[in-house]
């Protein structure tokens, strides 16, 4: 599937006619490009607080420097989809980011989001065995919540965009799910070890993303930390997983 791409909305895609996307925080402008390649009839319009590090891209991309905290900066009904993947730590207010996207989503335009809760667990028969084998892991995610609410951020809104969505009445339709993905390469299923692959880069970059905010809450090594919690999640013999949030809504006819 291409980028998280729900079928009903490739199938539309597919069809050649034009449509306007958004990417919202695009960060790489990775998914971006694989919309605007895979898709050519669209043009996408790529936002984010920082310069795009893409060295090249189609003509039917483009990047704007925008903070999207001060609200989205496109008349009403602008876009046929608006993507939000992954943006948690800069929003303070994801309710509000979530009315501002249905408000520039055209009549039936669809809203995709994504964001990873934060814990991540393992496949065990119970649950209550998690501490026991990720004592690091969760010290690493404890401190890092509470860091997190040092600064009013949620590290849990993964688990509140659905209710947000529908707290939104132009929005409807609204899809909330969890999704896991291995958190590293333990899976059989090659998709699945593909993903478990990537997850574990992810979170090569998460924790070195994070340095920052760890150290400012008086954590004096957080690379060991990382580390520890790394290494723990390694271990032969467990199968550790990640949980995703994915949300599909779409806007209401007129
Ligand atoms: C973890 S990256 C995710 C990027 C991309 N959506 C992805 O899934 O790969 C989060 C991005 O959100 C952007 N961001 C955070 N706060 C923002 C704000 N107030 N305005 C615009 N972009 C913001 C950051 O600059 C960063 O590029």
């Amino acid at each position: 599937m291409i980028g998280n791409v729900p079928p009903e909305l490739d199938q539309q895609l597919g069809l050649g006619v034009p449509f306007s996307v958004l990417d919202v925080g695009c960060g790489t402008g990775s998914w971006a490009l694989e919309i605007a390649l895979a898709y050519p009839n669209t043009q996408v319009t790529a936002i984010d607080l920082v310069t795009c590090p893409l060295p090249t891209y189609p003509n039917n991309l483009t990047f704007e420097i925008r903070d999207i905290v001060k609200n989205l900066p496109y008349p009403d009904n602008s876009f046929d989809v608006v993507h939000v993947c992954d943006i948690k730590l800069g929003i303070h207010d994801y309710r509000s980011l979530i009315g501002e996207c249905s408000r520039v989503l055209k009549p039936e335009g669809w809203l995709l989001g994504l964001e990873l809760d934060c814990d991540p667990t393992l496949m065990l028969d119970n649950a209550e065995d998690v501490p026991r084998y990720l004592k690091s892991v969760s010290e690493f995610i404890k401190i890092f919540h509470t860091a997190l609410s040092e600064r009013g951020l949620n590290a849990y809104v993964a688990r509140e965009l659905g209710d947000y969505a529908r707290q939104v009445t132009a929005l409807d339709h609204v899809k909330h799910v969890r999704v896991v993905v291995p958190w590293n390469d333990w899976s059989d299923d090659p998709k699945l070890k593909l993903a478990g692959r990537h997850s574990r880069l992810a979170f090569e970059e998460f924790s070195s993303s994070i340095r920052i905010l760890l150290q400012d809450h008086g954590v004096l090594n957080p690379d060991r930390l990382g580390n520890e919690a790394k290494a723990e999640m390694d271990q032969e013999g467990i199968r550790p997983i990640w949980g995703f949030y994915h949300l599909v809504a779409r806007k209401r006819a007129m």
